[in-house]
Parts: structure tokens; C-alpha cells; sequence
């Protein structure tokens, strides 16, 4: 028999992403299997769903590490952190980027040793299970490229996927659905894509989108929105598992270079 796809999800919310996922595990139209689940909140509802369907769940506070400081420190930087590669590579705060570790600016520099070592946290209870892929499914924290690099080398297929509550590359961030309500949009819609060094600016995977009526609420535009997810993650992931997935390099206007999906058949 073939080997199932293992799957670790980080999520911080309700996790309705995850249910659907592991719903899609056991009703066996993904050929995948959810190996453990993790949060950056004790409250995170998705850990009672992970719980009710018997998979192993871990929480990393962020919120304690991230407050944590240089001076008294209890959760010290990773000794394996290069924070000038680090600061190089990232793409969170494309105007502070370093040329050398010394250009950036304290408040960069302290953001990515906190989250580094909340991340190494992270690694330390993902890695035992050996996923094949990551899936964050509500998970509200950026990943570093400490993080990155520690799960994928460059040059493979990415090994990282996020589901964004908008149609990107229109809002990024964290509040896709209500950006898209407030803009005035007349089609919502949830992408997949892999997760690079930038905020949900990774290849994309799959989209969907959905009409946005007059008299709709926000209430009503992510009502709409998750429903679309509960279908579009699951098949994407199911891409990856069948190993329809490759990368290929687009020209685009500006001359510049980007990785795009491309969808075997
Ligand atoms: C989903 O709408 C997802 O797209 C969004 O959080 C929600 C989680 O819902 N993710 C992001 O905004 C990531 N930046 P869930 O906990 O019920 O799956």
C-alpha cells in the first residue's frame, strides 16, 4: 500500500481548517494521515478537535516567549541561529533587510531572535513525527527563515502550505476577509500557496472564489469564505500527496524572477 502523506498542522484558532482536514484523512479522499497538531495558544480550540479525534496535539506559547527579554532571558536564542542569515534572507520587513547583520534595526533584530526561539520550540516537537508537510491552517504567527530552512532545502518542493482568507496577491495579512469586505470587493476567496520568506507571498497552490452580494455582512463573507476552504485545502494538499505538484520559473514584467505552481495532470 502506499505511504499516507504526514501532516502536522499548526494552527491558534478554532481550527474548523483542521476538521476538515482530518475529516478528509478518515473519509479517505486524502490519502494523507494527521501525525500531530500544534498551537501557539493554550486556547486554541483546534487542540479540543485534534484531542476528539485522537491526534496528538503539543502548544508552544508564543506569547510568553515573545515577551521574554535579552536581560532575563528563559527561553534563549537557539545555539544553532544565525541571525545575520536570518536577517539577510527574511522578507517580513523588506525595508529593514540586512546587507549586513549590523544595518537593521534593534526592534528586527530582537523580533527574529524571539521568534526563533519560540520556532526551535516548534522543531523540537514537529520533527519526532516526521512530516512530509506542514499545513498551517489558522496559524497567526510568520514563520522565519530559521524555521524555513530547518524544513526545506532550496531547490526542493516547499514542504510549508498556508490557507490565506483572501484572493492573493490582494491582502495579505491578518484579516483577509474583512480587508476584502471593507475594500468593497465583488468576489472573495481563500488561496493555498507554500509559505516563503515573505508574508503570504509564496507560489500558489489553488484558489477559490465566491460573490460578495449587495447586502452581505462580514458575517456573511466569511461564512461563505470557510466553507470555500474546507474544499480547496483539503484538495490541495491531495495534489501534493498524489505528487502533482512541481515549481517552474515565470518571468515576470519586472524583470525579476518568481516560482509559480505548476499542476501536472
Ligand atoms: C481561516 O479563515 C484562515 O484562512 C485564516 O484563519 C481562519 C482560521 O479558521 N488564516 C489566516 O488568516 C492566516 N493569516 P479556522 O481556525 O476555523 O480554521
Amino acid at each position: 500500500m502506499k505511504k499516507k502523506l504526514a501532516l502536522a498542522i499548526l494552527l491558534s484558532g478554532g481550527g474548523s481548517n483542521a476538521q476538515a482536514i482530518m475529516d478528509a484523512c478518515r473519509s479517505g479522499a486524502l490519502d494523507a494521515k494527521v501525525r500531530i497538531v500544534g498551537a501557539d495558544r493554550l486556547s486554541a480550540g483546534g487542540l479540543d478537535r485534534a484531542a476528539a479525534m485522537g491526534v496528538d496535539h503539543f502548544v508552544v506559547d508564543y506569547k510568553g516567549i515573545l515577551q521574554d527579554t535579552e536581560a532575563s532571558s528563559v527561553y534563549p536564542p537557539p545555539p544553532d541561529l544565525d541571525l545575520g542569515d536570518v536577517l539577510k534572507k527574511q522578507h517580513l520587513f523588506p525595508e529593514d533587510r540586512a546587507s549586513e547583520e549590523g544595518c537593521v534595526s534593534e526592534k528586527v533584530r530582537h523580533f527574529f531572535m524571539r521568534r526563533a526561539a519560540a520556532e526551535r520550540m516548534l522543531l523540537d516537537a514537529l520533527l519526532p513525527f516526521e512530516p512530509d508537510l506542514i499545513v498551517l491552517a489558522g496559524f497567526m504567527r510568520t514563520l522565519s527563515p530559521y524555521f524555513i530552512d530547518r524544513m526545506q532545502q532550496p531547490g526542493e518542493l516547499p514542504k510549508i502550505m498556508n490557507i490565506h482568507p483572501a484572493l492573493l496577491p490582494a491582502f495579505p495579512g491578518t484579516d483577509g476577509y474583512g480587508d476584502t469586505f471593507r475594500h468593497g470587493c465583488r468576489v472573495g476567496g481563500c488561496t493555498v500557496h507554500f509559505v516563503d520568506y515573505g508574508e503570504d507571498s509564496g507560489p500558489i497552490v489553488g484558489q477559490a472564489a465566491f460573490p460578495i452580494l449587495p447586502g452581505d455582512s462580514l458575517e456573511d463573507v466569511k461564512r461563505r469564505g470557510l466553507e470555500e476552504e474546507w474544499k480547496l485545502y483539503p484538495s490541495c494538499i491531495q495534489l501534493y500527496a498524489e505528487g502533482r505538484l512541481v515549481l517552474e520559473n515565470r518571468p515576470q514584467r519586472s524583470g525579476a524572477v518568481r516560482r509559480v505552481v505548476r499542476v501536472l495532470s
